[in-house]
């Protein structure tokens, strides 16, 4: 696929390195971004060469600013609603149920829609020199990607409702400390951590991957049913080449190759 005009794309040995590139913007997610963003999860998904994405902004200040806030101006009631439903379900709901490890190597400012999309990634890995918030608040809205369902979801209630009501932006060391990240580590580092956490996961099974995916999003969308969800994906794996694979690895004391 043609690299999209706001993005940078290069697969090398097996991980997808996507890089939102408006870096005169602070890699602020307009319309345009976005629709790009939707189209190269809809390769990468498809791409047998990828098994992960590590997503993260170009430049050394921002992963991603935000929605970009000079489209919010004149929008109608029914144009946002139009415009937080598409950003839902093409992208932000794409990320969080994408069936191969997506890990957001936060690079800079992490805010609104930004940290939004960091959140619907699986991992975030932090720079040092990272800050992430829902800043809305201040513009007289509300987080529309996710924002008020998965920082709840990472950090608790009451801190979620620290960051969303008071706008206050978190620096790397309190996001780590929140949970709000998996790890925080020097700016130089962060793309090499990103890597190493995806080259354990591409030792597992690919399937069994995708499958812990579905059911750990399942029970926190929908408590009662996760379990259920378990048991179905629990089952599914017997089915799949690489049980067979595993299994027999392990019973003749070799490494399996899935
Ligand atoms: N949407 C649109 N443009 C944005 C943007 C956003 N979310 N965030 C930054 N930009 C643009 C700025 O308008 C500026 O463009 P310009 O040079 O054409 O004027 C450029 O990116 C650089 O940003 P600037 O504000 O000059 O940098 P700064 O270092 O002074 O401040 C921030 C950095 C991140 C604190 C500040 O840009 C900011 O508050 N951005 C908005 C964050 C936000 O509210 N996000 C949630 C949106 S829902």
């Amino acid at each position: 696929m043609d690299t999209a005009k706001n993005f940078l794309l290069d697969i090398k040995d097996r991980t997808a390195y996507l890089t939102v590139n408006r870096p005169e913007k602070l890699n602020a997610l307009n319309r345009d971004t976005l629709s790009e963003l939707s189209k190269l999860l809809g390769f990468l998904e498809q791409e047998q060469r990828v098994l992960g994405i590590i997503l993260t902004g170009a430049g050394d200040r921002a992963f991603v600013a935000g929605a970009d806030i000079a489209e919010f101006k004149g929008l109608s009631e029914a144009e946002a609603f139009d415009l937080a439903t598409w950003g839902h379900r093409h992208v932000m709901d794409v990320i969080y149920n994408f069936p191969k490890p997506i890990i957001a190597a936060v690079n800079g400012f992490a805010l609104g829609g930004g940290l939004e999309l960091a959140m619907a990634c699986h991992l975030r890995v932090a720079s040092d020199q990272a800050k992430m918030g829902l800043p809305e608040v201040s513009l007289g809205i509300i987080p529309g990607y996710g924002g008020t369902q998965r920082l709840p979801e990472l950090v608790g209630r009451g801190k979620a409702l620290e960051m969303i009501l008071t706008g206050d932006m978190l620096d790397a060391s309190a996001s780590l400390q929140w949970g709000l990240v998996n790890y925080v580590v020097p700016a130089d580092e962060l793309i090499r951590k990103c890597d190493e956490l995806l080259q354990k996961m591409y030792l597992k099974s690919p399937k069994a991957l995708s499958l812990a995916i579905r059911s750990v999003n399942k029970g926190l969308q929908s408590p009662k049913e996760g379990y259920d969800e378990e048991i179905k994906a629990f089952a599914e794996a017997f089915g799949t080449a690489d049980f067979v694979e595993g299994v027999a690895a392990f019973l003749e004391k070799r490494k399996p190759k899935f």
